[in-house]
């Protein structure tokens, strides 16, 4: 087994439960604020571009003490670049060690040790913070020279190397210039949907019943899993298509079995879906109109009351097409009120009369959303 340190991206609770889920609880060994650190047989490109929530992968080369770190990182540069030569890219970073290290000297340090080998090396930092994981990614560190980890945990200090890094290229280009887009539907960024699908734990076969563009059905294709997709408006059912076949030619991929068709989520049948197995669903459904002011407490409550209305009918529709214990992966509305978040109210009864129970919640949002999602992990009961 070796040791991997991940970085979680901007909710780290929802982050890490991604990890968790994907790589099993019980091999975590250790996390601070900003890494978890897990055991695992092998970490690689696939694992990153599968996670939505992680930002880098690194591989812990060493676990030392304050006094020792210069020397490990020293062994690990002359191992790493003997036989190398010209310049390389250089970056630095630390993860819960502000106070014990300043980052400059460490550089210069290494920077002597590189010249021993005879390499000039290009410093990516350039301040005491660490640089932005956009700046690695763009300056192509990984591959033209080597990024530095120091993750400070109880245990001690974790040396690591990244593996991986978030492609935000790929990213932006799924995101951006898919060849449909409608803001009016309120699309799912993919890392969300990524996560929310990883958290819907092994299934094969994933089912969105409120697809609009279909990001879920793109990311579920991208994981190698089957999609299945539907949507009450006809336009929504064509975008998908689009968006799926644009992918397919996009990101070459192995295996691109989907299924699309038009239905109301609130009468679905297992009749109107081809003869497949769902395991999970994983969703983001209506969230109400959006809002540029924050709602009144009537008004609230009027959105939460119609929203109610279309939980209980779409999730007692679908009851029957998921097997014993599967998993419900969906988008709550949620309402920020200053520093006030409203939950959507008694959404626990709710689900309970629908036949599932609340195996976890999230909140995901940015502090300047009104209208921000809850996201719920429902299981059938
Ligand atoms: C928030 S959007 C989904 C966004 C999607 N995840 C994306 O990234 O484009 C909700 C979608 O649900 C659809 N919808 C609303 N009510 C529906 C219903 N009763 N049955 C099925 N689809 C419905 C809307 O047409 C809309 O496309």
């Amino acid at each position: 087994m070796n040791l991997y340190a991940f970085q979680l991206g901007r909710q780290k609770e929802l982050c890490l439960a991604e990890l968790k889920t994907l790589l099993g609880a019980q091999n975590l060994v250790e996390k601070n604020n900003d890494i978890a650190i897990f055991q695992l047989e092998k970490a690689d490109q696939k694992l990153q571009d599968d996670l939505g929530g992680t930002i880098k992968i690194m591989e812990v080369f060493d676990k030392t003490t304050k006094e020792n770190v210069e020397k490990s990182l020293e062994k690990h540069l002359l191992q790493e670049f003997e036989g190398w030569s010209g310049k390389i890219q250089f970056a630095l970073n630390m993860f819960g060690l502000k106070k014990e290290f300043r980052s400059k000297p460490l550089l210069n340090n290494c920077k002597r040790v590189l010249k021993s080998l005879g390499l000039n090396c290009r410093f990516v930092n350039n301040s005491d913070k660490n640089p932005q994981p956009s700046t690695i990614f763009k300056a192509r560190v990984l591959q033209k020279g080597i990024d530095i980890n120091l993750i400070k945990c109880d245990s001690g200090i974790y040396l690591a190397q990244t593996i991986s890094i978030q492609n935000i290229d790929d990213y932006s280009l799924r995101d951006y210039n898919k060849p449909k887009r409608d803001a009016k539907v309120g699309m799912t960024p993919p890392k969300l949907a990524q996560i929310m699908i990883n958290l819907a734990g092994p299934a094969k076969t994933i089912y969105d019943p409120f697809c609009g563009t279909g990001t879920y059905l793109m990311e579920i294709m991208l994981m190698g899993k089957t999609a299945l997709g539907s949507d009450i408006e006809r336009k929504m059912v064509e975008y998908t298509e689009q968006n799926c076949a644009w992918l397919i030619q996009k990101f070459p991929m192995k295996y691109q079995k989907h299924y699309i068709f038009k239905a109301d989520a609130r009468l679905i049948e297992k009749q109107f879906l081809p003869q497949i197995e769902i395991d999970a669903i994983v969703t983001e459904s209506y969230l109400g109109e959006p809002q540029t002011k924050e709602p009144t407490p009537e008004k609230r409550e009027t959105i939460f009351r119609e929203l109610a209305n279309l939980h209980l009918n779409w999730l007692a529709k679908c009851h029957p097409l998921l097997p014993k214990n599967g998993k419900i992966v969906m988008c709550l509305t949620a309402f920020r009120d200053g520093k006030t978040i409203h939950h959507f109210p008694n959404f626990n009864q709710l689900a309970e009369t629908a036949g599932y129970k609340i195996k976890q919640s999230f909140s995901y949002s940015r502090e300047d959303q009104i209208v921000i999602r809850d996201i719920i992990v429902l299981e059938k009961i």
